[in-house]
């Protein structure tokens, strides 16, 4: 059964760098695989953004809709950490704001994203990961000319998130996403090389949940022409089942 649903008509290159644990091996284009090593599946969308609160389950649904998908996954949280892990002046200035759980400065992110945006790779099609998050920025995607063919929403209830926040790890080796509850690591290797991220603490979700709802009305309010609503309250293969439905649907 599918629950998203349409309003009207309606690939998270995930990176590191404010985190806890050691330095990852890989960098942030890791989890892009070559072209032409994928099982594609084809899909008449090649613009879309996925969108929701913290650790509601957008890099969960990334990995898999990047691993099926011919998209170039494009986190903004990924790449600032990216920036922040490299030391650079940005990248300094950018923790400030990620540490205190409030949108790090549009003047370091707009540039970075339409940067990335603009590579090769995304060219054919992207999957834009937690961008735009102000109308700031969705303004400044509309004046490039860059706009989605759908706009994935992910509503998962504030009181599930936090659970979902403190219990996630990271594997710095293959970027994969695990919860130690609701993901759990496969093996004891995989176990013992997991990171957590520095934000993930039940004390910083709670200003970074306010930042996230006092913002998403005015992000909607652009997009609202191709919104798509999603249940995150479910098994993460449900929710999977749920956009690819809504993808279909398109
Ligand atoms: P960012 O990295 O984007 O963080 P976020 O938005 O807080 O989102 P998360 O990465 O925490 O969560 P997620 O939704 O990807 O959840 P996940 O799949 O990992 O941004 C970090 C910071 O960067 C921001 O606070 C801000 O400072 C700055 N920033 C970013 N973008 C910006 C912008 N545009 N402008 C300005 N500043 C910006 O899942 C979470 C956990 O739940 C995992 O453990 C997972 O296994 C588990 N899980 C997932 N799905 C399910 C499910 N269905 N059921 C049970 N468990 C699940």
């Amino acid at each position: 059964m599918v629950t998203a649903y349409r309003t009207e008509r309606t690939t998270r290159v995930r990176c590191w760098g404010t985190r806890v644990g050691p330095a990852p091996a890989l960098s942030s284009s890791r989890r892009t695989q070559p072209r032409g090593t994928r099982n594609l599946t084809r899909m008449a969308v090649n613009k879309v953004m996925i969108s929701g609160a913290p650790a509601s389950g957008k890099g969960t649904q990334c990995e898999m809709l990047s691993g099926n998908y011919n998209l170039t996954h494009i986190s903004a949280g990924d790449l600032l950490r990216a920036e922040v892990g490299s030391g650079t002046a940005n990248g300094l200035k950018a923790k400030e704001f990620m540490d205190a759980g409030k949108l790090v400065p549009n003047e370091i992110v707009v540039t970075m994203v339409k940067d990335r945006l603009n590579q090769p790779d995304a060219l054919a099609g992207w999957l834009l990961d937690g961008y735009p998050r102000s109308k700031d920025q969705a303004d400044a995607l509309e004046e490039a000319n860059i706009r989605p063919e759908v706009f994935l929403l992910l509503e998962v209830p504030d009181s599930i998130l936090v659970d979902r926040v403190v219990g996630r790890r990271l594997d710095p080796e293959t970027g994969k996403i695990y919860h130690l509850k609701y993901a759990p690591p496969e093996s004891e290797e995989v176990a013992e090389r997991l990171i957590q991220r520095s934000d993930d603490t039940e004390e910083k979700v709670v200003p970074r949940l306010e930042t996230h709802n006092s913002n998403v009305a005015a992000i909607l309010d652009s997009y609202s022409d191709v919104l798509v609503r999603i249940n995150g309250d479910q098994a993460k293969d449900k929710v999977y089942a749920d956009i690819q439905e809504a993808l279909k649907s398109l």
